[in-house]
């Protein structure tokens, strides 16, 4: 079965460490405000949540930017943040503001349950259904969560900040409960991923998109430790489970994040250096990325120079083409064609 799929599916086999011709293509954040569609149909949808949760919709705006590029893969449009919702934490996503929590003290941690998360996510299981059943063959579904920090910042912060200062002070002053926090969090992702790859998605990632501004202690406690057990809970129930990490800013830390998580592929931010990637980790390891989004936003010449010195200086390794972190809104639509042009053709 998956020799089958790897021949059909170009993405999906680069994750799974068969090297392409040219990288196939995704770009994290796809489905999302640069398309005048996606604005049209969030304008009719009611809140981001009910989107997030209305499977007939949400599959209808994953599919959005395939119809207008030819990317190698879809992203089930949903948000990392549908899991402390599921787990009874109020979220509201505030226009032009971002989202906001009701930010949990030690107390509101003890009250989060686990148990019927997935009856609560039961819509997105829906939509990835759909967008399978539309999908091309050639294509591939990619699921996703939220890591456990990352997800942890907005639960404990209440809303996005530069540093994380909350979350880092909490998990100092209060380990237990931040443990404790941690725990629900591995827990309710294992289970959501298993059940998004039974539903039908080929390959998850995990976006610990927080990854930056952890000393190398609290990364490792916090990063590394929470990733690789999701994976090997992932695993002990799918043990072929297709799975890429991106750890936004692990920087010195990569090499140790590669090792000992045990992903098929590594998503790299923008602000590593190929080169260094590249030397640091093991021989063969399939790597993500990584354009600034804002080459994307110039176009041009500034653009299709540094796609070429990117799937060069990646050649020796399975690699797919995205951007280093997510599309940005103000994105020209043509210059989205233009990359995925110069990255198929050269
Ligand atoms: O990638 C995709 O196209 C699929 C959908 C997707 C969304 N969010 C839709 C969304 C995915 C994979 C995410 C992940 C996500 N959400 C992350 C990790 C990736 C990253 O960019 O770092 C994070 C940190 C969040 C939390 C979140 N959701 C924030 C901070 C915001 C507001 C600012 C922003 O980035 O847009 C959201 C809202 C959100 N999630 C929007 C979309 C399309 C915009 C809301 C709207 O349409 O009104």
């Amino acid at each position: 079965m998956v020799t089958m799929a790897l021949m059909k599916k170009p993405l999906l086999a680069a994750v799974l460490g068969q090297q392409q011709k040219r990288p196939p293509v995704w770009i994290m954040r796809q489905a999302g405000r640069y398309l005048p569609e996606y604005r049209e149909l969030r304008k009719r949808a009611g809140s981001f949540l009910d989107l997030c949760y209305n499977p007939k919709l949400a599959a209808e705006v994953s599919l959005q930017p395939l119809k207008r590029f030819d990317l190698d893969g879809a992203i089930l449009f949903s948000d990392i943040l549908v899991v402390p919702d599921a787990l009874g934490q109020k979220v509201d996503f505030i226009q032009g503001d971002g989202p906001v929590l009701n930010p949990l003290d030690t107390g509101s941690i003890s009250a989060l349950c686990s148990d019927n998360i997935l009856t609560h996510l039961e819509p997105v299981f829906e939509t990835i259904e759909r967008i399978k059943a539309e999908l091309e063959a050639e294509k591939t579904l990619i699921g996703f969560c939220g890591s456990p920090w990352t997800v942890a910042t907005y639960m404990i912060g209440g809303r996005g900040s530069p540093d994380q200062a909350k979350a880092r002070l909490f998990a100092l002053e209060k380990p237990a409960a931040f443990e404790s926090l941690i725990n629900i969090l591995i827990e309710a992702s294992i289970k959501y991923l298993i059940a998004q790859i039974k539903a039908g998605a080929d390959v998850v990632q995990l976006f610990e998109s927080w990854a930056l501004n952890l000393d190398e202690k609290c990364f490792q406690s916090y990063v590394i430790g929470p990733n690789t057990k999701i994976i090997e809970g992932v695993r002990s129930e799918i043990p072929d489970a297709a799975i890429i990490g991106f750890p936004r800013g692990a920087a010195g830390m990569l090499k140790n994040y590669a090792e000992a998580t045990g992903v098929n592929m590594l998503g790299v931010d923008y602000s590593t250096p190929v080169s260094f990637v590249d030397s640091v980790l093991p021989v063969g390891l399939g790597v993500q990325g990584n354009l600034d989004p804002l080459r994307l936003v110039i176009g041009g010449q500034q653009m299709t120079e540094r796609i070429e010195e990117i799937i060069r200086g990646f050649s020796g390794r399975p690699h797919i083409f995205n951007l280093g972190h997510g599309i940005v809104p103000q994105t020209p639509v043509s210059h989205v064609a233009d990359m995925v042009a110069a990255v198929k053709e050269g």
